[in-house]
């Protein structure tokens, strides 16, 4: 589930109006884990408290990234925060964050811009309409790209109380959940609840046109959840955890192998030990087609698990991605779309328990990749079923594909931190 932190100042009605289209299913595609108020005093403290929800004081900017590490939130919602926050704090935030303004942006916005004072320049100003804006929040304070707007009337007989609530009331309580529902639904990878799609390779650009990929596991039996991920230079390998009593009778060529290796330009991503066999033919001139048409499906019956492959070409500005299933061999090619990539998983719907594990059907999904490594990562991390899943792998390259920042999950640190 996307997890959404709502920070606060004050009285928090925009906080209740998120936290009600929670209830109503307004908001549907995330969930509010975390409220933080640089204000002790802050009315929205005792609705978070009414609502179950954890919540925190925090004075410094510092403070609060370390609360948020403890959620990692893929969305962090300003609802009535007047802090403006640094440059430093939005580029070290593992989410993308939105604010919610009582004004028409660019009109009434920026530094000194901020609850009543917004509206009572509006009514001074003498314009005859105002409203509100929900927008990505950047460096320039209410100056990031505008997500939804609500113009809303103003009466010759306005305070600037009476302005608020109807902002409020009209424009704010009602634009704020339905463009964070949007947002959230905008990040989901898996556009239906699912618990077990197993093991997943997703390949794509970021908006600015950086190459990425990620390699997840997931697992049910023992043995298969008895493992972590590892760097190794440029490669990723599986090992086994430390229990032994996990590790009895493991048939290890299935799920030990290198998920990740680099030859030369290319970048081998798979779900088995068909990297090798990429990686040698490569080795030997060959290309990765001629490579897996030499395997086929894994041979665990009755699930006969699909070998799902991937490999990164940049110089021919493409990459590839290949099932290996029962039904066939089957290789997709794309373009990098900046902003876009495509996932593809082993099983295709859940089944119960003792039932045969579906193979993936269809083309790999198409899915949006966002600039921030961090928040990808949270967010798939926080997605994936909490008891299937083993370990996450991201990696975002620098345009020029010299170097590269990654994020390295494993379910066993959660256990034991
Ligand atoms: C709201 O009107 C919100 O838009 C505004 O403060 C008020 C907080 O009310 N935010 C700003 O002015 C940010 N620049 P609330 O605490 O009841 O949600």
């Amino acid at each position: 589930m996307l997890k959404i932190a709502v920070l606060v100042s004050g009285n928090g009605t925009n906080l209740q109006a998120l936290l009600d289209a929670e209830k109503n299913n307004i908001l549907r595609s995330g969930k509010i884990v975390q409220v933080i108020s640089d204000n002790p005093k802050a009315y929205a403290l005792e609705r978070a408290k009414v609502a179950g929800i954890k919540f925190n004081v925090a004075k410094s900017e510092e403070e609060i990234l370390k609360l948020l590490s403890i959620t990692n939130p893929g969305i962090i919602v300003l609802a009535g925060f007047l802090k403006i926050l640094s440059k430093d704090f939005i580029n070290r935030c593992n989410a993308q964050i939105i604010n919610v303004h009582p004004s028409l942006i660019p009109s009434f916005c920026g530094k000194g811009f901020y609850g009543l004072k917004v509206h009572e320049a509006v009514l001074k100003s003498g314009v005859k309409f105002t409203g509100a804006t929900v927008h990505i929040v950047n460096e320039i304070p209410d100056g990031g790209k505008i997500l939804s707007q609500k113009p809303v009337k103003v009466y010759d007989d306005d305070t600037p109380e009476t302005l608020q609530l109807r902002v409020m009331q009209r424009a704010e309580w009602i634009i704020l959940p339905r463009t964070l529902e949007k947002l959230c639904k905008s990040k989901k990878i898996f556009k239906r609840d699912f618990k077990y799609p197993g093991r997943g390779i997703i390949i794509g650009t970021t908006p600015e046109g950086r190459k990425m990929f990620a390699y997840f596991i997931m697992g049910r039996s023992a043995s298969s959840r008895a493992r972590i991920f590892e760097r190794s230079g440029n490669d990723l390998i599986i090992k086994l955890t430390g229990d032994k009593n996990k590790n009895k009778n493991i048939d290890s060529s299935l799920i030990l192998y290198s998920p990740v290796k680099v030859f030369e330009k290319n970048i081998i991503v798979t779900n088995g030990d068909q990297t090798d066999t990429i990686y040698n033919a490569m080795s030997a001139g060959k290309d990765f087609k001629n490579a897996l048409m030499e395997r086929e499906h894994e041979p665990d019956a009755p699930h006969f698990t699909p070998r799902i492959s991937a490999v990164i070409t940049p110089e021919n500005s493409c990459y590839t991605m290949n099932i290996l299933k029962k039904a066939g061999k089957f290789f997709y090619q794309y373009d990098f779309e900046n902003g876009k990539g495509h996932l593809i998983h082993t099983y295709n719907h859940d089944v119960e328990p003792d039932q045969k594990l579906p193979s993936f059907r269809g083309r790999p999904k198409i899915i949006n990749i966002p600039e921030n490594i961090g928040e990808f990562a949270n967010n798939l991390w926080n997605e994936l079923d909490e008891n299937n899943k083993v370990a996450l792998y991201v990696r975002y390259y620098s345009s020029d594909m010299k170097n590269f920042e990654d994020r390295l999950f494993n379910k066993e640190d959660e256990k034991t931190s």
